[in-house]
C-alpha cells in the first residue's frame, strides 16, 4: 500500500485521519482533513495532477473522475467519503503507459486545443461507452452536458467519440 504524504499528518490546518483510497487500482494511505476534497487529495497528496480544477464549483467537469465507473465532480467530493469506492483517474486509463483508443483519438481528431478539459471529456466518455458502445451523437452530446470546453467547439471531442465507438 502507497502513502500519500501521510508524513505531514498533523502539520496541516485542521489534519485529521488517515484513510485508504483505491485510485487506479492502487490502494493508498492519505492523510486528509475532513473538508479535503478528492480534487485537492488527488492533485496535491498523490500528484495525480490530470484531473483539473477549472471552476471549483461544479460547473465545468475538467475535474471529472469516476467512482465505481460512474463519473463525478471531484471539486464536489469529499475524500472522506469514498472509502471503499474504486477511483479511476485520467491516468488510470492509459494501460501499461500507452494512450488508450479514446485519449489517442482525441489527439488524431484534433480534440485537444489547450487541453485543460480533455481529461474530463475522455473521462465522461469513458463512463458512456462503458455502458454504451455504440451511442448516438445526442447520447455523447447529453453524456458531455457537465463538461464545458473554451476551445474546440466541441464538434472535434464528438467526433473523437464518435470515431471509438466506430472501431467497436
Ligand atoms: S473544477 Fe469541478 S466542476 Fe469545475
Ligand atoms: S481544449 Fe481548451 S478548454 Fe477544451
Amino acid at each position: 500500500m502507497k502513502r500519500g504524504n501521510v508524513k505531514n499528518l498533523g502539520k496541516e490546518k485542521g489534519s485529521g485521519q488517515i484513510i485508504p483510497l483505491n485510485v487506479n487500482g492502487e490502494e493508498h494511505l492519505v492523510a486528509v482533513d475532513d473538508r479535503d476534497t478528492l480534487l485537492d487529495v488527488l492533485r496535491n497528496k498523490l500528484s495525480l495532477t490530470g484531473a483539473k480544477e477549472g471552476c471549483g464549483t461544479g460547473e465545468c467537469g475538467s475535474c471529472t473522475v469516476l467512482l465505481d465507473g460512474q463519473p463525478v465532480l471531484a471539486c464536489l467530493t469529499l475524500a472522506i467519503g469514498v472509502v471503499g469506492k474504486k477511483i479511476t483517474t485520467i491516468e488510470g486509463l492509459a494501460a501499461g503507459g500507452k494512450l488508450n483508443p479514446l485519449q489517442r483519438a482525441f489527439i488524431d481528431h484534433g480534440a485537444v486545443q489547450c487541453g485543460f478539459c480533455s481529461s474530463g471529456m475522455i473521462v465522461s466518455a469513458t463512463a458512456l461507452l462503458s455502458v454504451n458502445a455504440r451511442p448516438s451523437r445526442q447520447d455523447i452530446q447529453s453524456a458531455l452536458e457537465g463538461n464545458l470546453c473554451r476551445c474546440t467547439g466541441y464538434n472535434k471531442i464528438i467526433e473523437a467519440i464518435e470515431s471509438v465507438k466506430d472501431q467497436k
